[in-house]
């Protein structure tokens, strides 16, 4: 049994008892007070089913907001990141032109949604097709084809997918804070689908609805459902936020047991482990390590046993979340690999080598939200002479001594120099006291006889 926070439990209990019985009604003729042509649309819901779907999707709406739903049926929330809208009566989905019919009583409405929650981004945008919907007194709605009894989320799995950070940022928290609750009852209409994302995240979709996904682009047709949500809600990056954020009352930690059991992830008790796995993630180029090797051999002498994550293994995530969620230490520079921070025990350590001019980036993308996922986080800050950037520039260029000058020139510009120009020569004996301290966090101490003179001969 999943965890659901208490207090929905306690409020819900009385409708999810309703929802048993409604599973008894089958084929009832939909009633509501909608207009004569949008009653002809049978579902499976008997009338109190449709109070239960009601206090599900309320709980996607702002509390400000609920009555209005009541009334007109429908109801849209919008924010710098995301745009949702929520229909809690019948509505027809036209797959063949992602047209959405929805009935209101009130307000007659024709608004264009894009539904992929960066819409502050404009290049991610830019792959996501808009959904248009009709709503109000429509008198000809087109005719169901397919009659569905359970609601539609549709969302867009276009976007930047293809990187880990912005699939479980832009995708897979957004959906498990907008469909948890749900109990899998619904079914996802995915917009810009994607196989590759399908593949990858298809145990965690069919953790979140018991229904096929449909596909508008192989199943273009018309779908009726007894409400639908379009868009996903969207709290921070990496973030789920359990206050002053919709919907409220999980946390990150809630989320990552739900993946852990998404991918059927077995929780290590890190102090059990004999030799404590260390995880470093090895870019090929773009905030590379230029001295991998002697990190490797610094950690190895420290008693860790060192895993070298390549793009190619990361790929898979599956394997890579089961290599992660036995990891004490993950190291690696900015970048999307340490997302994969999410998978880790509670209690496990993340460091993050900030390059120069990346102290923002940095805190804000991976360290922030690992200490929101109970990791401890360490930074180790990149000295201009472990940077490329110096034999690039020069010491005294003002890329390194006055970042605020070439940020000033515009995000491009700041983002090829120290995003993509950037490696590392990492200064062993600094990183080492680093790692101690790591080692320090899980309770651990560096092996004796590991002397710095020794491991620092051909390092500096
Ligand atoms: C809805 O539309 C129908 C037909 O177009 C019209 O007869 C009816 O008066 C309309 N109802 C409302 C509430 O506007
Ligand atoms: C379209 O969706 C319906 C309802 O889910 C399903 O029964 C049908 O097989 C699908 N058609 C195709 C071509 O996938
Ligand atoms: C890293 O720095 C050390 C010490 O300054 C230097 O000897 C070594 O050549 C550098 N390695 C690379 C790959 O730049």
């Amino acid at each position: 049994m999943e965890k659901v926070p208490k207090r929905l439990i306690i409020r819900s209990t009385p409708f999810f008892c309703l929802l048993l019985l409604c599973l008894l009604y089958t084929s009832i003729e939909f009633r509501t007070h909608v207009n004569d042509q949008w009653k002809k649309q049978r579902t499976n819901l008997g009338g109190s089913c449709q109070e239960d779907l009601n206090f599900l999707l309320k709980r996607l709406v702002k509390e400000r907001n609920q009555a209005q739903l009541e009334v007109t049926g429908v109801s849209y929330h919008s924010d710098v990141h995301t745009e949702v809208w929520v229909s809690n009566r019948p509505v027809r989905i036209d797959t063949r032109a992602m047209k959405i019919y929805a009935p209101s009583s009130r307000y007659a409405y024709n608004r264009m949604i894009s539904p992929y929650p960066r819409r502050e981004d404009k290049t991610a945008m830019d792959y996501v097709s808009p959904i248009q919907i009709l709503q109000g007194n429509i008198s000809d709605p087109p005719a169901c084809r397919y009659n569905h009894n359970v609601p539609a989320v549709v969302f867009s799995s276009g976007g930047f997918t293809g990187n880990i950070f912005h699939e479980l940022n832009e995708v897979i928290i957004p959906l498990f804070l907008t469909t948890r609750h749900f109990q899998s009852r619904l079914r996802f209409v995915i917009t810009d689908f994607r196989p590759p994302f399908f593949e990858k995240f298809g145990k965690v979709l069919s953790r979140l609805s018991s229904y096929e996904v449909i596909n508008p682009a192989a199943n273009e047709s018309v779908h009726c459902f007894p409400g639908a949500v379009v868009g996903l809600h969207y709290h921070d990056n990496l973030a789920v936020k359990t206050t002053n954020y919709i919907p409220e009352g999980y946390s990150m930690l809630d989320f990552k047991q739900f993946l852990r059991e998404s991918f059927n992830l077995k929780v290590v008790d890190l102090s059990q482990m004999e030799k404590p796995v260390l995880v470093l993630i090895s870019r090929p180029k773009h905030r590379a390590f230029l001295n991998e090797d002697q990190m490797v051999t610094m950690m190895k002498a420290l008693g860790f046993r060192v895993v070298i994550a390549k793009p190619d293994m990361m790929m898979k995530v599956e394997k890579f979340a089961e290599v992660l969620n036995s990891c004490s230490v993950l190291v690696g520079a900015h970048g999307a690999g340490l997302t994969n921070e999410i998978f880790m025990p509670q209690g496990a350590v993340m460091v993050q080598v900030v390059g120069l001019n990346l102290g923002w980036a940095s805190a804000t993308y991976y360290g922030d939200p690992g200490r929101e996922m109970g990791l401890h986080y360490l930074e180790y800050k990149i000295e201009p002479e472990e940077s490329s950037l110096v034999s690039l520039y020069g010491r005294n260029h003002p890329v390194i001594v006055d970042p605020a000058s070439i940020e000033a020139k515009g995000y491009r510009i700041g983002r090829a120099v120290y995003l993509e120009e950037q490696d590392f020569n990492v200064s062993i004996v600094r990183f080492r006291k680093t790692l101690v301290k790591a080692l320090g966090l899980l309770g651990r101490s560096a092996p004796l006889g590991v002397d710095e003179t020794e491991i620092s001969d051909d390092s500096f």
